[in-house]
């Protein structure tokens, strides 16, 4: 049976909750990415890697990949952000984060933000952006959802954001079938 292990990096627990649901669904090893050896994912067959987004970069995802990216398996890459993920956002993650040439399957799934959980360093930059933010009064629907994140928390994740994902893994696991 082919074997499919899914590595996550999370700051909040958003990228957490759809890697134990995309896991789950497959039947999937789940393993914490800041501490995975790469004898932990040696030898499987499909590796799904998923990282929260910060400042547009996947977190641990370069890291992950050259230390650790298992020879011969395919890798699809999921990133879990907070943007409502329009074409213009998709284009700026990807390009930042995969290199000209790597074409691996590739997936946004929403997260979620909640100001008041944020650890403080991370509490200050969103407040610098959040103050920014409230100076604009020509706000794009993206960036208003943003603003309104800083009062009310949003979570959006749920089963049916993986759906997409899941399909493509199973394509891989069983190609043919
Ligand atoms: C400092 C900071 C920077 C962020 N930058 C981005 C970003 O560039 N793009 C985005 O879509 N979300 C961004 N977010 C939102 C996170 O990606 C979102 O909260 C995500 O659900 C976090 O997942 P995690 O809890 O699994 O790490 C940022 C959040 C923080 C606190």
């Amino acid at each position: 049976m082919p074997r499919c292990v899914v590595v996550y990096r999370s700051m909040y627990g958003y990228t957490r909750r759809y890697a134990e649901l995309i896991a789950q669904a497959l039947d999937a090893q789940l393993l914490e990415g800041s501490r995975c050896q790469p004898s932990e994912v040696a030898g499987c067959n499909l590796l799904i890697y998923l990282g929260g987004v910060y400042a547009n970069r996947i977190n641990g995802w370069r890291a992950f990949y050259d230390r650790c990216a298992p020879r011969g398996a395919r890798i699809i890459l999921g990133a879990v952000g907070y943007l409502a993920g329009t074409e213009a956002d998709m284009q700026r993650l990807w390009s930042t984060n995969l290199k000209p040439g790597e074409e691996l399957p590739r997936f946004y799934m929403r997260g979620g933000f909640d100001y008041n959980r944020l650890r403080l360093g991370h509490k200050l930059i969103m407040r610098t952006m959040f103050c920014v933010l409230k100076g604009n009064k020509n706000l794009d629907a993206e960036m208003r959802s943003l603003l309104d994140s800083y009062d009310v928390p949003a979570d959006y994740v749920t089963l049916e954001n993986t759906a997409e994902l899941i399909t493509a893994a199973r394509g891989l696991l069983n190609p043919g079938s």
